[in-house]
């Protein structure tokens, strides 16, 4: 129907755009030449307005969506057909959003779909081979973890030469979902792969996360960060780069992707300048926050760049101009009473659940861990170690008060893995009496 380029953040595309009988539009994003060079890099993809557009956190349509584009201009020479007539596996919009309510009370994806007298998936995938053989694709590469998209092209004259998997980072939110896309259809492996002692390039990294189980008034509070043998997490000076080697890192990143916001005080932006988002892995960033009593923070600071959304909580003890400038870089500030360590942290928490954040990974520093460790907010544990010894430096957790072991933070379920030269360890927190 229509044909025009069309440039994106990953490069320019030549749009194709389809309409079949039922009125849906197949719109074909092709790079490079089609050619006779052998099978065409190609992602099949099932229009999902929440996800793609919106960025929900049910599925992992939008990361997929995005890896897919990143991957076929990387490649050069792909196609990308996005189907629009696919939303909810066929069901359309708004039977997606009331299968998603059945979920909410207990059914999987296709239970919910059962519940509600829909299909478990209506899709068929001969227009989109129509698609492809009018744009003079034979045979593909399929990017999908799907094999009844490998059997429809091939059943409609498509040749899958290969297929290509493409798993994400899980979120706490979708782990289940993409669970249940393994088990019961068949899907390869949508989360990644099990951990296993080798950087694979996703790990499914739920068995450390643990079981998400948010509070009534405050997220499920997981505490990570990478210490030398002895317990330090940086040197004397506050260096901390890089403790722990980079497929320990990775799983870092697969954490926060994991989560719905990650969380460090004003100490360590100062100190290490961190990113936060989720670089080393396919998967969407989480909301950050900053504890900072007074907004020392630096309008240059890396963690309020665009690339997600930065919230920084800070007390009656902040300028007004401060809060005024960050405000207009769209950053979020949030005026919370004071508290022991700095800003009142069960405050903070509330302030939190109350914005939807269920699961918080907090990655340091060592105040901010023993502000929640001492007020009993921490549910879980995640620790990386690195074989190194460093003596004297920045310990992990300072005084909690303890003067007998047995008044100690007790730890529980041990879940124990391997990367390379580091290990981590994770445990439950034991709820304090
Ligand atoms: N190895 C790792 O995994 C890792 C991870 C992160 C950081 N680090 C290292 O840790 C060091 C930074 O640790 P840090 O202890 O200095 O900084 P931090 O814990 O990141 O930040 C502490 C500051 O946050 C503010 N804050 C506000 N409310 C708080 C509360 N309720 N509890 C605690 N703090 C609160 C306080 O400043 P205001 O009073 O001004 O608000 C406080 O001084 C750096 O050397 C960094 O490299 C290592």
């Amino acid at each position: 129907m229509a044909t025009v380029p069309l440039p994106t953040a990953y490069g320019e595309f030549e749009a194709h755009a389809f309409e079949c009988a039922s009125r849906f539009v197949y719109l074909a994003l092709v790079k490079g030449t089609i050619g006779t060079e052998g099978p065409v890099l190609t992602r099949l993809h099932s229009e999902c307005l929440t996800g793609d557009a919106l960025g929900s956190l049910r599925c992992d349509c939008g990361t997929q969506l995005r890896l897919a584009l990143r991957t076929i201009a990387a490649e050069g020479r792909g196609v990308l057909v996005y189907a629009t007539g696919h939303e909810g596996r066929g069901a359309g919009l708004i039977d997606k959003l009331r299968a998603y309510v059945e979920q909410d009370s207990g059914a999987d994806t296709l239970d919910a779909n059962l519940r509600l007298g829909l299909p478990v998936d209506s899709r068929t995938y001969d227009h989109a081979a129509a698609v492809l053989a009018m744009l003079g694709v034979g045979s593909v590469r399929l990017l999908t973890n799907n094999p009844a998209k490998v059997s429809g092209l091939e059943a409609a004259g498509i040749r899958v030469a290969q297929v290509e998997p493409i798993p994400t980072a899980a979120h706490s939110r979708n782990h289940r979902y993409l669970a249940t896309k393994e088990r019961r259809l068949d899907h390869h492996q949508p989360a990644g792969a099990k951990l296993n002692g080798a950087s694979a390039e996703v790990a499914d990294v739920s068995a450390l996360l643990g079981r998400i189980r948010p509070h009534r008034d405050r997220p499920h509070v997981v505490l990570k960060y990478a210490q030398t043998l002895d317990g330090r997490i940086a040197t004397a000076s506050g260096d901390s780069k890089w403790i722990s080697g980079e497929g320990e890192r990775s799983i870092s990143h697969a954490l926060r992707a994991a989560c719905d916001g990650v969380l460090v005080g004003i100490g360590t932006v100062e100190q290490d300048d961190p990113r936060l988002t989720v670089r080393m892995v396919p998967g969407a960033s989480p909301v950050r926050f900053v504890l900072d009593s007074t907004l020392r923070i630096s309008p240059s600071a890396q963690i309020l760049d665009e690339d997600a959304s930065t919230i920084v909580l800070t007390t009656e003890r902040s300028a007004l101009d401060r809060r005024e400038a960050l405000r207009a870089c769209q950053v979020g500030v949030r005026i919370l009473p004071a508290g022991p360590g700095g800003v009142d942290i069960a405050a903070a928490l509330e302030v939190l659940h109350c914005g939807g954040v269920r699961s918080l990974l907090v990655e340091g520093g060592a105040k901010v861990i023993t502000s929640i460790l001492a007020a009993g907010f921490a549910d879980r544990v995640i620790v990386g170690m690195a074989p190194t010894i460093i003596g004297a430096g920045t310990e992990a957790v300072g005084d909690l008060g303890s003067a007998r072991i047995a008044d100690g933070v007790r730890l529980t379920n041990r879940c124990l893995h391997a990367m390379a030269d580091d290990l981590l360890v994770a445990w439950d927190v034991e709820r304090q009496a």
